[in-house]
């Protein structure tokens, strides 16, 4: 069982691997059958955030929600991982506040080059031919944290890697209990 209910906050650019990680954490939590939920930006969009674009506004409000819903899930001791972009500090940091000691930030860092050479979705060809309006990192900003719980820099770190330091810090402060991770040699 996890001892209590957190929300993991991937943020970082458009193929800089936070749905990877997100997933491969899921799959960890799966594994000692903790039930959490995963909300993907690109999953949210679908539904949650259906219609809403990609001006200043618009991601604020599918922050907003994202936050608001994993609120509402690890208030009620669920694990929450969540896979957004969020570009902008300002509204993090609001949802940070607002979901309280629970809320773990962690930077999914990758240089520009990096994702642009992998453009995993053909994307960030698109933004640098100017086809794709607003594209973050590109066109659009991203304010890097200036105070993450978590650095993943996936330029040196593969995605194992990566998800080992991760599920280490939720051991240690006890978001995940040690005896139930060490039960499935993950601790
Ligand atoms: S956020 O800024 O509101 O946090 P979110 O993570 O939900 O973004 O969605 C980002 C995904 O939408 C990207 O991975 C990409 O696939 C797609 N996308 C389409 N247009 C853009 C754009 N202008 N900027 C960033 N991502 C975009």
């Amino acid at each position: 069982m996890a001892d209590k209910g957190f929300t993991l906050w991937f943020t970082g650019l458009s193929g800089a691997g936070k749905t990877t990680l997100a997933n491969l954490i899921a799959e960890r939590l799966a594994a000692l059958r903790i039930a959490h939920e995963v909300l993907d930006g690109d999953v949210v969009r679908t539904n949650l955030s259906k219609g809403l674009g990609f001006s200043k506004e618009d991601r604020d409000t599918n922050i907003r929600r994202i936050g608001f819903v994993a609120k509402l899930l690890s208030r009620n001791g669920v694990p929450v991982i969540t896979a957004a972009i969020s570009p902008y500090r300002a509204v993090r940091d609001e949802v940070r506040k607002s979901i309280g000691p629970g809320f773990i930030e962690v930077y999914v860092k990758a240089r520009l080059e990096t994702v642009v050479k992998r453009d995993v979705k053909g994307l960030y060809e698109k933004a640098l031919k100017g086809e794709v309006k607003a594209f973050t990192g590109v066109s659009d900003p991203y304010e890097e944290p200036l105070s993450p719980e978590l650095v993943i820099d996936t330029d040196v770190e593969n995605e194992v890697q990566g998800a080992d330091r991760i599920w280490n810090f939720l051991v240690e402060k006890g978001f995940v209990a040690a005896e139930a991770a060490l039960a499935v040699g993950r601790a």
